[in-house]
């Protein structure tokens, strides 16, 4: 998956490179950087001390000693002070220049934490937006898998009124399965986990076409759809899964298998880049053997999103993660 976020602890990340939220004069520091010295072992003070620091919203590149990774990329974030100094600018320059450092070291992967969001001030709901939406943009451009590694658990929440929207959608489906008779709510559970057969598919008056056209696309597989849907939205391969948080290799292996059966969070997240309306993204998930289940909170997550049409990957996935759901999207 092109962009995750985990909750670890950065030392531990077996990465080409993490990346230190360093001062200045890159000489150690407590939080994160103080972690990172420790687990890397002197020799990394020695080799920052002959770099001569390092400008707010820059980076620069040092070994990684005894840490599992090749490289530390120790970049400044600003201090926030209130948010009107330009904070904004210098974060997102922070997570550019540290990503191009990467590319430079041919890096295939990085894990960031929180830059700015500790000992800095900047509040961690707009630290991890800018995060995500530089990290987003960068990954429409270049391949390669990073990680935002999130440390303190309590302290992290999505902005309030959208998480209190998505709460509060949740709620009223949540209460919408649970209301069902036991029928109906059997039915849901069972679409919801197995894999269905072909027959066993929606009646052809949800398809919004002819019958001839209807029958011809019962064949069709769901690697097929999604090619055929590529197509008819004038999109190229990379458009789509980068928009869908998918990783190159796993997009070659759909596209050349047309058996291939996507997990639920692959299928949705295509349904996500396709900006498939409700009723397409779900006859898309029934293709990979799915349904949105309104007994699932990640199923409901998605379906907000898509109800909404905000299809943004990377708003949805950072909603997901506030709710402790796993992610959209997928790798090899
Ligand atoms: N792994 C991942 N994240 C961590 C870890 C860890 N081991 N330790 C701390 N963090 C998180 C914090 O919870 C915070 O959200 O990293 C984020 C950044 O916090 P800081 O390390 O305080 O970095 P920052 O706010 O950018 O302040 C930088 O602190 O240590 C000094 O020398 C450093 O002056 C610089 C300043």
């Amino acid at each position: 998956m092109p962009l995750q976020m985990v909750r670890s602890d950065i030392t531990t990340m077996k990465v080409d490179a993490v990346v230190n939220a360093a001062g200045e004069s890159l000489l150690g520091g407590g939080g994160v950087a103080g972690a990172i010295h420790r687990a890397a072992g002197p020799e990394l003070l020695s080799e920052c001390r002959a770099l001569g620091g390092c400008k707010t919203g820059q980076a620069k590149l040092t070994k990684g000693y005894r840490l599992p990774a090749k490289f530390v990329i120790h970049t400044v974030g600003p201090i926030w002070r209130g948010g009107s100094h330009g904070e904004r600018e210098l974060l997102a320059s922070a997570y550019r220049s540290s990503l191009d450092l990467a590319l430079v070291h041919q890096c295939e992967s990085i894990a960031f934490p929180l830059i700015s969001s500790g000992v800095y001030g900047y509040p961690k709901d707009q630290a991890l937006k800018v995060a995500v939406d530089t990290i987003g943009d960068f990954l429409m451009a270049h391949d390669m898998t990073v990680y935002l590694v999130v440390f303190d658990r309590a302290a992290y929440t999505i902005g309030g009124k959208l998480f209190a929207d998505i709460a509060a959608y949740i709620d009223d489906r949540y209460v919408d399965a649970h209301s069902d008779s036991r029928e109906t709510q059997r039915r849901r559970m069972a679409l919801a986990s197995m894999p269905m057969e072909e027959e066993e598919w929606a009646p052809a008056a949800a398809v919004p076409f002819g019958l001839d056209e209807a029958l011809s696309k019962l064949d069709e597989s769901f690697s097929q759809m999604l090619l055929r849907k590529i197509d008819e939205r004038g999109m190229t391969d990379a458009q789509c899964y980068k928009k869908a948080n998918i990783d190159r290799k796993l997009f070659s292996k759909i596209r050349s298998d047309i058996h291939y059966k996507p997990s639920k969070p692959t299928a949705m997240a295509f349904a996500v880049a396709l900006e498939l309306p409700l009723e397409e993204a779900r006859e898309m998930l029934e293709k990979a053997g799915f349904a949105f289940s309104h007994a699932s909170k990640f199923d409901l997550i998605v379906e907000y999103f898509i109800a909404h049409r905000n299809y943004n990957i990377f708003e949805i996935n950072e909603a997901l993660f506030a709710f402790d759901q796993s992610l959209l999207g997928g790798g090899m």
